[in-house]
């Protein structure tokens, strides 16, 4: 392509240090679309003649069909997707395939290309949270009244219900795509004919090409078009929060899993056995969305280090952009997929989280604050109150409501049989009415709330 000014050819490592081919043919789509777009602006523009950009269009559509049939021959001394596409181009139309790099240059049109090809990745990624987020809260739905052990410190805090312990992370998940959202927002900007760096003498119409690919405008500033990548990190710095996010409840499944909790069972469709041990049940589709994590946080940081410190306008540097997002984001799909799968899998076992639920005198709070409703007592009081017969408890080996009401009465003596009324899990639950708590009726209105949401959306 540049055969005028050299004469010899690159060394073998070079070339191999050079080409970008293996990574960037994932961009064959979004490649030949915005040639055609620019050829068609081209002609418009009174740039190129008529014939020639009928000429290139075909020839484009011709490559489109040879890469989707898997005929068309990648050629690695080729170096990146663009020169590969522009020299079939020529093998198929001739000289007229010269015209089409007028006004243009392939820093303007990777800068295009991987903005429509991270648009596509975050709209199939929202459209994956959105399904993730409908099989939590019909799991939600179901088990609105479940009652289970919510932690804080992983020690057994105060009941909760499983179905507001998974709207937990459709909550999340909502935020997840509203980051997407607001990365998409931003990229929707046209690099195509900021050209190298500078601009073009060309007539161009850059909102008629941004147009014709969707974008809201043309990027303003030339030398920002064709050298930031903060779209990438933008939507690498979702797809790590959203991630981070699936680890936490990944993590979670192997915890309920594990024979020593047993909140939770998965079927064979999400676990496998272990070649030695018979008895085993393994949840690792839950481990490996947990260690994905990595990878995907990873070309976060990657990309963060290849930017720092670069110099305006393109550098080759930036050809190192794709190959960690490209990854990280199929990476996420991924685990998003297995997540879903494993929320849609999982079967509760109701007593065992009932039981566990009424461990570790959870219903403590309840009882504290049955003493400042019913007593009038200051709740810090209140609160050493039921610490002293929550000890009580502990000595006499039994939950809060099996110690009998005198050895309550020899700590606080306007105590009644009342408060075994507030004393049980069932009770506990029911009675955390607030807005976003955990009461069973809450949980049926959020869910059904996200239902219907997640359904209109769906259309
Ligand atoms: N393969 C290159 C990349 O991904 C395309 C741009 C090359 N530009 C250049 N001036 N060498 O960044």
């Amino acid at each position: 392509m540049w055969g005028g000014r050299f004469s010899g050819e690159p060394d073998a490592v070079m070339a191999d240090i050079n080409t970008s081919i293996d990574v960037d043919r994932k961009l064959f789509r979004q490649d030949i679309a915005a040639s055609r777009a620019h050829a068609e602006m081209l002609r418009e523009q009174g740039v190129i003649a008529p014939q020639d950009a009928q000429r290139i269009a075909h020839g484009l559509d011709t490559i489109l069909s040879e890469i989707e049939t898997g005929k068309f021959e990648f050629k690695r001394d080729l170096e990146d997707i663009h020169m590969n596409v522009e020299a079939r181009l020529a093998e198929l139309i001739g000289p007229a395939a010269g015209r089409l790099h007028t006004a243009r240059s392939r820093n303007d049109q990777v800068a295009t290309d991987f903005r429509l090809w991270i648009r596509d990745a975050i709209d199939e990624i929202d459209a994956s949270l959105a399904a993730y987020q409908r099989a939590l809260a019909e799991q939600a739905l179901a088990h609105a009244a479940t009652v289970m052990p919510g932690f804080t410190h992983l020690q057994t805090a105060q009941p909760v219900t499983f179905g507001h312990h998974l709207l937990a992370y459709v909550e999340m998940a909502a935020r997840d795509r509203g980051r997407f959202s607001d990365a998409r927002k931003r990229l929707n900007e046209c690099p195509l004919g900021a050209a190298a760096l500078a601009g073009t003498s060309f007539p161009l119409d850059r909102a008629m090409t941004a147009k014709k690919l969707g974008f809201d405008r043309p990027a303003a500033n030339s030398l920002d078009a064709v050298s930031d990548r903060d779209f990438v990190l933008e939507t690498l710095a979702a797809a790590a929060i959203a991630a981070v996010h699936l680890s936490r409840f990944a993590e979670e499944i192997v915890m309920w899993t594990s024979p020593l909790i047993g909140f939770v069972r998965l079927s064979d469709k999400f676990t496998t056995g272990s070649s030695i041990m018979p008895q085993k049940r393994n949840p690792d589709a839950a481990e490996l969305v947990r260690a994905k994590t990595g990878r995907i946080t990873g070309a976060l940081n990657a990309l963060l280090m290849v930017m720092k410190g670069l110099p305006l306008a393109y550098q080759k540097d930036m050809q190192e952009d794709k190959e960690g997002a490209m990854d990280a984001l199929a990476a996420l799909s991924l685990c998003l997929a297995a997540m879903t799968g494993m929320v849609r899998d999982m079967t509760p076992d109701p007593d065992r989280m009932h039981a566990a639920a009424g461990l570790g005198y959870a219903t403590a709070t309840d009882l504290a604050d049955w003493l400042v409703q019913n007593l009038k007592m200051p709740f810090r009081e209140a609160h050493h109150v039921t610490g002293r017969i929550v000890a009580a408890a502990e000595k006499a080996g039994v939950m809060l409501d099996r110690l009998p009401l005198p050895a309550m009465q020899a700590i606080e003596p306007r105590i009644t049989m009342d408060v075994f009324r507030v004393l049980s899990v069932e009770r506990s639950v029911a009675s955390r009415t607030s807005f976003g708590g955990t009461a069973p009726k809450n949980v049926r209105t959020q869910a059904r709330k996200w239902l219907s949401r997640l359904g209109e959306k769906q259309k």
